[in-house]
Parts: structure tokens; C-alpha cells; sequence
């Protein structure tokens, strides 16, 4: 397929098609991760800077991994200590940082919107790398990638996302993707972090039944509880949650024997999920953490060295090593 577009702003944008060829990309590139010499010279030139408003441990590196593997020249921005603390705009700050020749700007914001701001008002590629409670486009992307290699396919699966789905960016990127190549996607939590109205918008299936999930669910990816936006104001109490809603070793024997246990992380380890689950045969998480890299190599390769309608799969320089 042409590749045209110069953001990745979330999942919903996005065509069934155009997921698929991020995922196959990203297969190829894993490749890239298992050679002596882990570097492709891609984005040689190109300048790739990571521009966090909030926290990250897996997103920030992952990115400057990827973009390192990819041969760019990266850059990080962390708001704490710079001249945000004086009063300089968010548009303001990427557009100093433009000037100094940036290809690509990521972008993780409390604000749902943020990176979609800045793509109208940049010249650069913007992807989004999580905005407030909207989308989290490469989470959801990893996800799926990762489930597609550990089970083999997406259509026809039944997934279920568990917990804080009213704060959660990654359960609404997962249920575009998912949906889009025909996976049934289930929310199930506590009524009040489920978002009312959300089965208008989104093709998803609602549950407050833990074990009926664990029972039908090929794929029981727990959510972390957004302690930072407040959501242990919408539930008495957190051994009450962990309890009804929590995944633990006696929940998980009705699981299907194929079932998969997933986490974005950070894991709040005994709410959301055992450490023995978390830790156990089952669990694919560390493997999604693997993964994420691959695919936002896929993705910075695909926005900032293909997006000007070059063809993908012809004779991209992804996989001759310097
Ligand atoms: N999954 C995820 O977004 O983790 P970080 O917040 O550490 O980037």
C-alpha cells in the first residue's frame, strides 16, 4: 500500500488496511532486534524528539530506542525544568523546538487533543504517544501485534479489557484496532469507571462479571487503576476492587487453557492482578514491552521516511543494516 499520512493521532483514523501494514511492517523490523548489529540506517538525518508532559517509563524509551534503531538523531523534552514552568505555551514550546529542524515530534499530554493541536500547527510529523483519556495509538498497536503472534490471529477472538476503562487511553485504542480487524472487545469493570454511552460510540461489549469474562475470553488484558486521575474515588475501597474485579490465581481457573493475561503497565501489582499472574506462564507482558519497540519503529518509519507516498514493502532500506 502508498503511505500517505505524516501523524499517527490515534486508532480510530486509521483503516483496517493501513493497521496491517504497521503490524507486518513491525514484523519485519523485530527481525531488525535480533541481529549482532540492531541498527537500519532508515532515518539517518532525520531528527525524531520526545516531547513528554507526563510521565513514562515504557513509551519514552521504547521511542528513543526505536528511533536510535532507525539511525535518527533523537531529542528529549520533559516539561519539569524547562521554560513551561514560565509560562510558555504548549504550541509556544514545539515550535521553538521545530526551528531547531525536527522531523518528528512524540507526544505524550494530560490533554486529550494535545497532539492533534500541535499537528495543525507544525510543519512536522506528530504521533501521539498518549493524550489524557482519548488514545494511546502505539499501546494499542503492540497489543494487537502481540496478540496476533502469540495467538495467531485477531478475527473471530474475544478480548476482554478489565478495570479503569473510563480513564483508560489504551482500552479506546485497543477496541478501534481490535474491532477494525474483527475482534469481539468486551469492557468490564466497576459501572462507575465504565464511561456511560460508550457502547454508542464504540463497537464493544459491555460486562460487570469478572468470571463470565475470564470463562469466554481468549485475551484478558487488566488495565492499571488511574490512581493520579482520581479513580479510587469511584469505587468504597481498594481490597474491595481487587476482590470483585481483581485477576488472581482462583479466577483463573476457569480460564480458556489458551488464555492470555496482558497490562500496558505500570502494574499496581495485587489490585489489578496477582504477582504470580503477572509473573506466570500466562502472562505476555514483558513480550508486549518487547514488541512496543518494533512497532513504533514501524510507526516512526512509516510517518516521518515513508509518508511523503512512498510505497511500503518496495525498496525501503529497513532491512540493510549499516
Ligand atoms: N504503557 C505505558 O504507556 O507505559 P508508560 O506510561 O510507562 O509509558
Amino acid at each position: 500500500m502508498i503511505w500517505t499520512r505524516p501523524h499517527l493521532l490515534g486508532l480510530q483514523d486509521l483503516g483496517r488496511e493501513e493497521i496491517l501494514c504497521i503490524l507486518d511492517l513491525a514484523a519485519s523490523f523485530k527481525e531488525v532486534s535480533s541481529r549482532s548489529i540492531k541498527k537500519v540506517p532508515a532515518l539517518r538525518g532525520r531528527v525524531v524528539v520526545n516531547l513528554f508532559f507526563e510521565a513514562s517509563t515504557r513509551t519514552s524509551n521504547s521511542f528513543a530506542l526505536a528511533a536510535k534503531r532507525l539511525s535518527a538523531d533523537t531529542m528529549s523534552f520533559t516539561s519539569s525544568g524547562s521554560s513551561v514552568s514560565k509560562g510558555e505555551t504548549l504550541i509556544d514550546t514545539a515550535r521553538n523546538i521545530e526551528a531547531m529542524g525536527v522531523d518528528a515530534f512524540v507526544v505524550r499530554h494530560s490533554a486529550s487533543g494535545a497532539p492533534h493541536l500541535l499537528a495543525k500547527h507544525l510543519q512536522c510529523s506528530v504521533i501521539n504517544a498518549g493524550d489524557g483519556c482519548h488514545e494511546h495509538p502505539t499501546q494499542g498497536l503492540l497489543d494487537i501485534f502481540t496478540i496476533r503472534e502469540t495467538m495467531g490471529r485477531i478475527e473471530g477472538l474475544r478480548v476482554a479489557i478489565l478495570g479503569d476503562i473510563r480513564h483508560s487511553r489504551v482500552a479506546r485504542s485497543n477496541a478501534w484496532g481490535l474491532t477494525k480487524l474483527g475482534a469481539r472487545v468486551v469492557f468490564c469493570g466497576p459501572p462507575p469507571l465504565i464511561p456511560r454511552g460508550i457502547k454508542e460510540c464504540m463497537d464493544v461489549e459491555i460486562s460487570h462479571d469478572v468470571d463470565e469474562v475470564v470463562e469466554s475470553c481468549d485475551v484478558l488484558n487488566c488495565l492499571r487503576i488511574q490512581f493520579e486521575r482520581k479513580a479510587g474515588n469511584y469505587f468504597p475501597s481498594v481490597r474491595e476492587y481487587a476482590a470483585i474485579f481483581g485477576l488472581n490465581g482462583e479466577r483463573m481457573k476457569r480460564a480458556r487453557p489458551g488464555c492470555i493475561i496482558m497490562h500496558p503497565g505500570p502494574i499496581n501489582r495485587g489490585i489489578e492482578l496477582t504477582p504470580e499472574l503477572a509473573d506466570g506462564p500466562k502472562s505476555v507482558i514483558l513480550r508486549q514491552v518487547e514488541n512496543g519497540l518494533a512497532v513504533r519503529m514501524a510507526v516512526l518509519y512509516l510517518c516521518v521516511g515513508a509518508s511523503r507516498g512512498h510505497a511500503v514493502g518496495g525498496d525501503r532500506d529497513e532491512g540493510r543494516t549499516e
